[in-house]
């Protein structure tokens, strides 16, 4: 059965479960399955990425590809348990073009996002985290609103969204760990990131 809504409930298996059959959008058409978030229930910490690339589509499983290979290394760097944290996306399934054998990323739209964003507040509803850690604009503009501006404000704490204000304490924002992969200086890019999760660290504690 398909679904558009996660059901009401906490639990994350039947979340993920749910998820799975979700049409809320067009993306489940072509991606290969829904990536629903991974980590712990117990977890104090959740990230959000954009979307699934091309990797996690095939393997179900969120940030298994060169950037989430980054975001780890970063992590540690900035002082995090990785086990400590949930890792999921804004949106759950991969949004791509084919340019012969290769799909390419393409960028969700506002919509695809919006129609994602339950499932979204669903895992924060299940998580509870301490610290909310959003990766790039697509996350940070769809809990914190599209006026967000990620370059003004990363690494800073964001204000803490009113719908969940039960449910997280601190909010934070910086670039995604992909745009760190792209930057013409890797190694300043990389430094800014790190910067950015290590002051989130810091009052996340
Ligand atoms: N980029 C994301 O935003 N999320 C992933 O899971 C992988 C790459």
């Amino acid at each position: 059965m398909s679904t558009a809504e996660p059901p009401d409930t906490r639990d994350l298996r039947r979340l993920r479960k749910a998820a799975g059959s979700c049409e809320g959008c067009d993306l489940y058409r072509d991606a290969t399955q829904t990536v629903f978030g991974a980590g712990r229930k117990q977890a104090k910490v959740m990230l959000v990425g954009e979307q699934p690339g091309d990797r996690e589509d095939r393997a179900g499983e969120p940030f298994v590809g060169p950037a989430g290979r980054l975001l780890d290394r970063a992590l540690t760097e900035a002082g995090f348990e990785r086990e400590a944290v949930y890792l999921t996306n804004a949106v759950k399934h991969f949004k791509f073009t084919e340019r012969g054998k290769r799909r390419i990323h393409r960028k969700p739209s506002r919509t695809e996002a919006l129609a994602c964003r339950p499932w979204l507040i669903a895992e924060l509803h299940a998580i509870r985290p301490r610290l909310l850690v959003l990766l790039g604009a697509t996350a940070a503009q769809s809990l914190l609103g599209p006026s967000f501006r990620l370059t003004r404000h990363r690494g800073e704490p964001a204000p803490v969204p009113p719908e969940l204000s039960e449910v997280v304490t601190i909010v934070s924002a910086t670039v995604h760990p992909s745009a760190v992969l792209r930057a013409p200086d890797r190694g300043e890019a990389y430094a800014g990131f790190v910067g950015d999760l290590r002051a989130a660290h810091g009052i996340g504690r």
